[in-house]
């Protein structure tokens, strides 16, 4: 089904299921230990060996030799796998880094070597016996230091409108501030995990995988095999954030271990591996420039970015949000890329807008002070409702205001003092902040298949995975709706490459795009059901109660199923409408912070996210979505930092007790609220994604309450106690 006109009235908008706060049909099996996650997959009549990964010591260089003697020797070792020893091999499409083979160091804890063991135990303890030789090269690891060499990115990445300088150097209010941001790790609860098994040629892998056709179609390059002979399988994921993404290295170890030792084996990332041998969010050093006339209207917004990455990588597009939130009729953006020897920089829930907005939305703020205007209305002022760089672009739904006056509404933010630093309640100084929250809308193909049995029981088989988000209960949510059966009526089976190619999940498109998938093969099951009837188009089949009906004509679908059953697949493809519209989410955050004066503690006391996002599928799961994004955000704004040890090239605090994320004692209170919308430019399903749009912008709000509370502001992320006394 191709969709490139504004969706018309459709089933979807009946609503009697789509919509509904239903709990997640896969809870059950989580909450009672029976989801089956990538590295607990167990057959009892198989043995399975282990592999444990042996991780580069330096961040730049080359093996020059590997002595694997004595970890061949010691106890229950079945084989090892060396990076030398299997040469080079291909480099998939999606990482930048490559993960495995050959002599060449890019990054710190670049897998050099798999050991294969009889236990997990056996395989660590000969892993710490392989020995290394390498050739060390100075390396670069310091952004602050190759800001100077940064260069455009491959692609551009500048943009503009007007005569920025001219405009800037006439605003009567002006702003010029720099903001920084650093390296991030996803720290989802699942580490890396894959168990691979060959049966002659073909390779089955059990894994922790976002997006499961990305990942099957770089495995099969890295291996050199032919894509028809991997199975990859990923039906639960504890987490991903981005990080899975990408085809990482446990998948390609495990298959070659597994090759090698001639069983199949068991990987896993340990912890410690996450943040160096995966990808991080890259650090940021930005630059704003605002200029406003007295009535508060910016006439000038410059947003300039530097971020770094290994070669061949791409920029941290942290300049993103600034091309489309406000209007203003001068307008820049750049992006400068210089090279870095970390490990690799790449996508980290909401890529883009969620280090961007944490510095747009400081610099708004500071505007609005030098204004002497409210922050919510300073925003209201600068709303658009075209891209202010191609005014002839229209957003396909924007209600940024409506966020703004309803939070601020239910937030109480009429009780904010205007003068930084005047509220306090003993021990505590008390501020109040707001951020504008923005993230675009991306869409995907996404295919599904639907099969009808004689029982009644629809069932949905695609691709599409369930990193937490709810995929799960929206699918079956979807085809509820469509074909007219209760929800319970409905299975649904997720994560295998045997199924058609779904969108996957990430960038906020899996909910929109995924169900999309799915109303599309529901949409051809429905055709297929009225022709086995006798319907024609003119008769207008309505599904409801289990039943199809025209008229006086009436019959259950289970016997309309008949004893074969009926089976549609189809997919949505998308057109050019997000090229003709803007389509974007929006929202906006509030929060309530109390900071200690003595020691500069900062307390999240209340947070409040009104979210405009389209269709909201299920407000259990998209609440849940939001409020894990906003403690995310928390985590960004207050703790999250991993720290480069300059000389040597790495991330020094590799696990959760030393890269800090917030815990529940530091989220008292979070409310959601969602603006009833539908927009007929993003899917028959009018839905768009929501999950990365509540992490956007709540740093800043955390910034700017603090500021509010200690009348101290601070550029430099994260907000720890040292910057506040
Ligand atoms: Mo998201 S960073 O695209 O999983």
């Amino acid at each position: 089904m191709r969709f490139d006109t504004p969706a018309t009235t459709n089933p979807i908008d009946q609503g009697k299921v789509i919509g509904k706060p239903i709990a997640r049909i896969d809870g059950p099996l989580k909450t009672t230990g029976k989801a089956i996650y990538a590295y607990e997959w167990h057959d009892p009549n198989t043995r399975y060996a282990y592999g444990y990964i042996v991780g580069s010591a330096i961040a730049k260089g080359r093996i020059r030799s590997m002595d694997v003697a004595a970890a061949r020797n010691a106890p229950g070792v079945i084989a090892v796998v060396t990076s030398d020893g299997v040469g080079e091999l291909k480099k998939g499409k999606y990482n930048t880094a490559k993960l495995f083979g050959g002599t060449e160091i890019q990054h710190y804890h670049q897998a050099v070597a798999v050991v294969v063991a009889e236990t997990f135990e056996e395989a660590r303890a000969a892993a710490a016996l392989v020995k290394v030789d390498y050739a060390e090269e100075r390396g670069a690891f310091d952004l602050a230091a190759a800001k100077d060499s940064a260069v455009k990115p491959e692609g551009g990445g500048d943009s503009g409108a007007g005569d920025f300088d001219a405009a800037f150097e006439a605003a009567p209010v002006k702003l010029d501030q720099v903001y920084t941001t650093p390296d991030q790790s996803h720290a989802m609860m699942e580490p890396h995990a894959s168990i691979a098994a060959w049966n002659g040629d073909d390779l089955t892998v059990w894994t922790s995988s976002q997006m499961i056709d990305w990942w099957r179609t770089d495995l099969a390059t890295t291996l050199g095999i032919d894509k028809d002979k991997v199975h990859l399988m990923s039906p639960f994921i504890g987490g991903g954030f981005g990080v899975k993404l990408f085809l990482r290295a446990d998948a390609v170890l495990a298959a070659l271990a597994a090759r090698e030792a001639k069983r199949p084996v068991k990987v896993a990332l340990p912890r410690p591996f996450l943040m160096n041998n995966t990808t991080h969010r890259p650090a940021t050093i930005q630059r704003i420039r605002i200029g406003a006339g007295r009535d508060g209207k910016i006439t000038a917004i410059a947003h300039e970015s530097w971020s770094g990455d290994l070669p061949g990588g791409g920029p941290e597009v942290a300049v993103q949000q600034t091309r489309l939130l406000y209007a203003g009729e001068n307008r820049m953006t750049a992006m400068r890329l210089a090279t870095l020897d970390l490990p690799e920089g790449n996508a980290m829930r909401a890529p883009g807008e969620a280090p961007g907005m944490m510095a747009l939305e400081i610099a708004i703020d500071e505007m609005a002070e030098r204004l002497a205007l409210d922050p919510v209305e300073f925003r209201i002022i600068n709303d658009t409702q075209v891209d202010p760089e191609n005014p002839e672009r229209p957003f396909s739904h924007r209600n940024l205001v409506g966020c703004l006056r309803t939070g601020a509404e239910r937030f109480g933010w009429r009780e904010r003092s205007k003068q930084p630093g005047a509220r306090r309640e003993g021990n505590w100084l008390i501020g109040m902040g707001v951020a504008a929250a923005f993230r675009n809308n991306l869409v995907l193909n996404s295919g599904a298949r639907v099969r009808l049995d004689r029982e009644g029981i629809v069932t949905v088989e695609t691709d599409m995975t369930d990193i937490g988000t709810g995929s799960y209960t929206i699918i079956a949510q979807t085809a509820a709706e469509m074909l007219g059966v209760p929800i319970e009526k409905v299975a649904v089976s997720l994560g295998d490459s045997r199924f058609p190619v779904s969108s996957g999940s990430g960038g906020q498109f899996g909910g929109n795009c995924s169900t999309a998938g799915v109303y599309a093969a529901c949409a051809k099951l429905r055709e297929a059901v009225a022709q086995k009837l006798g319907f024609n188009s003119a008769d207008d089949p309505i599904f409801a109660e289990g039943e199809v009906r025209s008229g006086d004509r009436r019959m259950p679908l289970a016997q309309a199923a008949g004893d074969e059953g009926l089976v549609a697949e189809d997919q949505i493809e998308f057109g050019d409408l997000t090229k003709t519209h803007q389509q974007s989410t929006f929202g906006a955050h509030f929060v309530e912070v109390a900071v200690d004066v003595a020691t500069g503690e900062t307390r999240i006391r209340r947070m409040l996210a009104v979210c405009a996002a389209g269709r909201i599928l299920n407000p259990i799961t998209a609440r849940s979505q939001v409020i894990g994004a906003m403690t995310m955000g928390v985590g960004g704004a207050l703790s999250e930092e991993l720290v480069v040890d300059k000389e040597r090239g790495f991330f020094v605090n590799h696990d959760l007790a030393a890269y800090e994320v917030p815990v529940h004692a530091d989220i008292p209170h979070q409310e959601v609220v969602f603006l009833d919308e539908t927009d007929p430019m993003s899917s028959p399903i009018k839905a768009k994604g929501i999950a990365e749009l509540g992490i956007c912008g709540v740093a800043a709000a955390v910034a700017n309450a603090i500021y509010n509370a200690t009348a101290i502001r601070v550029r430099e992320y994260p907000i720890t106690l040292d910057k506040l006394i």
